[in-house]
């Protein structure tokens, strides 16, 4: 029988941050996964350069039953600390936009600096190593059961993500050790994912698949301003990620796919200084004429500015300004980046993400209910909640 101070199970950004937090601290900590690779998200992310954090990380930026929550973690461990890690083992960076930190180079070199990392705190990492079951002592500490035998430990951490891109990993398990032990789960839903839909507009979306546009995206009171990506499925793009973390089944989107023009007060101008032009030829001098064609012939509006009412480049303008959508659904976690709810937080302390019934037992990254928005979050998420369980497990 093999005995730990801690045992983490998930071998990912919170489980290598948390193993070699704790590891410094002089515990002696095994970090398993059932995975081949250590990783593989942080492998895929970012384009394959791992946009590791965000500069602008503030819990605004975070969903969750419990908005405050993520609070304690995120101010203890910031950015900056992050970004000073990644000096240390000189991995150079760049910002792209939005505050969001990417590496020059390749997303292995930050897989590489933790697993250097949990290997100078002396963590014993066993990948490749599936865990059947997990047991409280009625004393305190657990056993966990794997196929590399049975182990004992004083703390146990679930660090087995969400359930997006199952086939490089993905499981429920943590979900289920949570039930195991009487924690509530808050329903979990894909997020971070690309939006389909079934009407007309899928077969527009598929006529414009590759196109994409600058757009302001809204439901609600929520808005983000950034690409959106026409699909053979439906609407992807940074802008349609983000809202689609808000969005739920049913609701209608609002998106302006001309952000920062006043569509109708160009097109009135256009009738009076080039009444000759053509309607599709002037909107296409405002969104790309792929588009422009697209909208004009969803409205049956055709010929010259001159002949047209302003009545009809008033609606003109409200289809390119105040496209609204209804979504059928989402790709779901086969594309999806994140996993929308979790482990519900009202169970787990904020200030070291222990369960508040069941000492020794910590839930951390994205498996808990916390989902940053697109841009490095996520990551600044694993690291903040790793390192906050780390420092007391
Ligand atoms: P993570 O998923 O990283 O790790 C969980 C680990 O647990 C895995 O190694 C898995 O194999 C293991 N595991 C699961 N079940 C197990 C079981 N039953 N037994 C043993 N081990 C088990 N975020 C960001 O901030 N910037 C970015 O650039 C991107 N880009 C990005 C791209 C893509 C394609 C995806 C899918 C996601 C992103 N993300 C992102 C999100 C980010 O990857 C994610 O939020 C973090 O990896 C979450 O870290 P965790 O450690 O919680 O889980």
């Amino acid at each position: 029988m093999s005995r730990y101070d801690v045992i983490i199970i998930g071998a990912g950004a919170a489980g290598m941050m948390c193993a070699l937090t704790a590891g410094q601290r002089g515990r002696r900590v095994w970090l398993i996964d059932h995975a081949k690779k250590t990783a593989e998200k942080i492998r895929i992310s970012g384009g394959g350069r791992c946009n590791f954090t965000n500069i602008h990380t503030k819990p605004d930026c975070f969903l969750s039953q419990n908005p405050h929550f993520c609070r304690s973690a995120l101010s203890r461990y910031k950015p900056a600390d992050f970004i000073a890690l990644v000096d240390k083992h000189g991995i150079k960076w760049h910002e792209k936009k939005l505050g969001q930190l990417f590496c020059d180079d390749s997303a292995q070199q930050i897989i590489d600096m933790l697993l250097t990392e949990c290997r100078n705190a002396g963590v014993k990492l066993d990948m490749e190593t599936t865990v059947s079951a997990v047991e409280a002592h009625d004393d305190g500490g657990y056993r966990v059961y794997t196929s590399r035998g049975e182990a004992d430990c004083a703390s146990l951490v679930i660090a087995t993500g969400g359930l997006s891109i199952p086939k490089i990993g993905a499981t429920k398990f943590g979900y289920d050790i949570a039930r195991q032990f009487g924690l509530g789960i808050v329903p979990t839903r894909a997020g971070l994912v690309p939006l389909t839909f079934t009407d007309d507009i899928a077969t527009r979306c598929k006529d414009m698949t590759g196109l994409s546009v600058e757009a302001e995206v809204r439901h609600g009171k929520r808005m983000f301003a950034e690409g959106l990506l026409f699909t053979h499925r439906g609407l992807s793009g940074p802008s349609i990620l983000q809202i689609s973390s808000y969005w739920n089944e049913g609701d209608e989107l609002q998106i302006n796919l001309a952000a920062g023009t006043d569509v109708l007060a160009v097109l009135k101008d256009k009738k009076k200084n080039n009444p000759k032009q053509e309607i599709h030829n002037a909107l296409g001098e405002i969104i790309p004429k792929r588009l422009a064609q697209d909208i004009c012939d969803a409205l049956s509006c055709a010929g010259r500015l001159a002949d047209l009412p302003d009545k009809k480049l008033a609606a003109v303008a409200d289809a390119v300004s105040q496209w609204r959508v209804r979504p059928n659904g989402s790709e779901g976690y086969r594309t999806a980046e994140v996993t929308l709810g979790g482990v519900d937080t009202d169970e787990l302390s904020s200030q070291t993400m222990e369960s508040k019934k069941q000492p020794g037992l910590y839930f951390i990254g994205e498996v808990m209910d916390v989902t940053g928005w697109l841009g490095g979050y996520n990551f600044q998420w694993a690291w903040a909640s790793g390192r906050a369980a780390g420092l007391v497990a």
